[in-house]
């Protein structure tokens, strides 16, 4: 579904990302893992066109997607949530979901400002999708509610909502456990799975070990912006390579751990 190749980026002489090749299968879970400042967030701003690579290419559903903009990323079917979470804070979780909609609807102003049957049409659908996708996720009861007004791990639930309602064929979720306490993270595991058997392809970056090994089919490992492994994550586990630039760390620090 996804193919990244060679791709680099440089800010300045710091290169974050080094000739990074891998594939995304249709349906799997891809974990990228790597120590802080390995180049991941920059990894997914590249493939989710919020950077522009220097080099490589990125191809989507057998298309060049190479330095194409975000909304057009977006509209293709690429949704994605941040390392900060980023919900508008004078929106309420209902509002912030029906704003991942928006990309999906067809009328336009004249529509609104007609009050045609099919901006009201549109604006139902809008509604109730979003309160689906908030009880999907489990956040259905506070959906009133701001997202200062909610606990962390809720709100990153929202923030997974508002990607969902795009219905993007991939999903980026840059460290969706970041501050959880080991509960939710658990949580986030049940719902990736979820995620997976709903036929979403899934790419994540992911500091907690545990999700790692339990949701993924496929872990790629990025070291100061290379590619240094890639395999199973039982592959991943046993590889030398990997455990001296990262793993080294005594993995039971790692349990339920929040981002070091
Ligand atoms: N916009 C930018 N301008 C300059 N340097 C940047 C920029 N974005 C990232 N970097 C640098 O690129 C490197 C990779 O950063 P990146 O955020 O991709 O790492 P990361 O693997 O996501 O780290 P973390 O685990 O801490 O989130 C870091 O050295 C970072 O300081
Ligand atoms: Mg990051």
């Amino acid at each position: 579904m996804l193919r990244v190749e060679h791709l680099t980026k440089r800010f300045g002489g710091l290169i974050a990302v080094n000739d990074v090749t891998f594939d995304v299968a249709r349906g799997q879970v891809v974990s990228i893992v790597g120590p802080n400042g390995a180049g991941k967030t920059t990894l997914f701003n590249l493939i989710t066109g919020i950077a522009k690579p220097d080099a490589g290419k990125v191809t989507f559903d057998g298309g060049d997607i190479t330095g194409f903009e975000p909304h057009r990323l977006a509209q293709m079917g690429i949704g994605r949530t941040f390392q900060n979470i980023r919900l508008f804070s004078h929106l309420n979780a209902l509002e912030n979901v029906m704003i991942g909609r928006v990309a999906r609807t067809r009328s336009g102003v004249l529509d609104a400002m007609r009050c045609s049957a099919l901006d009201r049409r549109e604006r139902t659908e809008m509604v109730e999708s979003a309160e689906a996708l908030l009880d999907w996720v489990g956040v259905g009861a506070n959906r009133f509610r701001l997202p200062a007004e909610l606990p962390y791990g809720d709100q990153r639930r929202v923030e997974i909502a508002r990607a969902l309602a795009l219905e993007p064929k991939l999903l980026i979720l840059d460290e969706p456990t970041a501050g959880m306490v080991a509960r939710e993270a658990h949580e986030v595991i049940h719902l990736i799975g979820r995620l997976r058997e709903a036929g979403v392809t899934l790419m994540l970056i992911e500091h907690n070990m545990n999700v790692v090994m339990a949701a993924s089919d496929h872990v790629v490992v990025i070291s100061f912006g290379q590619k240094i492994a890639e395999g199973t994550p039982a592959e991943i586990r046993a590889d030398e390579r990997v455990i001296e630039a990262y793993l080294g760390v005594d993995e039971d620090d790692a349990v339920g751990a929040t981002t070091p």
